[in-house]
């Protein structure tokens, strides 16, 4: 039976380290490092200069993962690119990446299909359910998975909106879903999703029940109040839930695979808030040793959060051959997640 595993990982951050000092002195916000390490656990994030958008931070990460699967970009068979801060309303970043990757002219010209997922900070555990389906059905051998976000291009700086502002940084992490006759690789994906809460947390830009969806000024320029220009969101809501939702699918996770938390030998969270992943940690009694983070450095980088860490943690040996280990991610949607991989 096929089976499909992570062949490759790959995380890129943009070089421009901003220091919770550096938000407060160089872009104004009204915080402290003390309050933002007490209430995240963050330290700082990384920020891409001008000119640089998410599908350029993706091409770093997804070379990189091509590179660690010793696959070359015609070697794909489906783009799948999980973003908030798509490059366009429309079209899709995958495109982009696809055109990034070099498979769009030359000799190496690939057509191949790419597909951007809406789904926020749960995004890469919906692109891994998707990518899993294709590759155990036969439609691809290897899938590129992306989860990328250029945040700080929409961070609204003043006062109004510090509390969105000091959680979010830009990144991007890719991973290789490749197709294996091996006993190994993805066992399970468990997604959900609730739209009684889709404004709970969320940045609407644009209203298209209206005539023009943008209001315009009398010289035809559109003017974005900013309660619609930036993003919103009712912290506590979203925490309240992101520990009630993420204990509820690894618990289903867990159940349906017949795997005890004792055995998993790695917890991949997504990276939104150091508390809220210690709440969970220590609730579900996992030693700390077995739930690494690096939200300290790189802030909530929403879809990129699980690939970035899931790449340094290659990289560096913590995660190895033969582990299990277990993913989960909660957010904007709400949407949330869950998966269970031998690696
Ligand atoms: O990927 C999913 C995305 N999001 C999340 O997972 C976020 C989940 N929620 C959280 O992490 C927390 O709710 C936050 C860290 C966002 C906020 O922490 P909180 O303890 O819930 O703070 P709060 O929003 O209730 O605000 C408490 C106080 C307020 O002041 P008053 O009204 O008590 O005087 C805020 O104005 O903290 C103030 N505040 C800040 N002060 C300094 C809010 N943001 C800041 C800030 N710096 N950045």
């Amino acid at each position: 039976m096929i089976q499909a595993y992570i062949s490759g990982t790959g995380g890129y951050v943009p070089p421009e380290i901003v220091t919770n000092d550096a938000l407060v002195r160089d872009y104004g916000v009204e915080t402290s490092h003390e309050w933002i390490v007490q209430r995240t656990g963050i330290e700082a994030r990384r920020f891409a200069e001008a000119g640089v958008g998410t599908a350029d931070l993706a091409a770093h990460a997804a070379r990189e993962a091509l590179a660690d699967a010793r696959l070359a970009p015609h070697q794909l068979d489906l783009i799948l690119f999980a973003t908030l801060s798509p490059d366009y309303a429309f079209p899709g970043s995958g495109v982009l990446l696809q055109r990034a990757l070099g498979l769009t002219s030359g000799p190496d010209a690939k057509f191949i299909p790419a597909l951007d997922l809406r789904n926020q900070c749960s995004g890469f555990l919906y692109g891994l359910a998707t990518a899993n389906a294709w590759v155990r059905s036969g439609a691809a051998k290897h899938v590129l998975l992306v989860g990328a976000e250029t945040h700080s291009a929409a961070l609204d700086f003043s006062a109004r909106g510090r509390t969105v502002s000091s959680l979010f940084g830009d990144g991007a992490g890719a991973v290789i879903v490749s197709a294996t006759a091996d006993d190994r690789g993805v066992r399970g994906c468990y997604l959900g999703a609730d739209g009684s809460e889709a404004e709970t947390l969320c940045q609407r830009v644009w209203d298209i029940k209206q005539r023009p969806f943008i209001p315009l000024d009398a010289d035809g320029n559109g003017k974005v109040d900013p309660a619609h220009l930036w993003a919103h969101m009712d912290g506590r809501m979203v925490f309240k839930h992101a520990i009630t939702r993420m204990t509820e699918v690894l618990g289903r996770a867990c159940d349906d695979q017949r795997v005890a938390l004792a055995d998993i030998d790695l917890f991949f969270f997504h990276q939104a808030n150091l508390r809220i992943n210690q709440y969970l940690a220590e609730s579900l009694h996992l030693p700390a040793e077995k739930v690494p983070h690096n939200i300290e450095r790189y802030g909530n980088t929403t879809a990129a959060t699980i690939p970035l860490l899931l790449a340094e943690c290659a990289r560096d040996g913590r995660l190895r051959r033969g582990m299990k280990i277990a993913l989960t991610a909660f957010g904007s949607g709400f949407t949330w997640g869950a998966a269970i991989l031998d690696w």
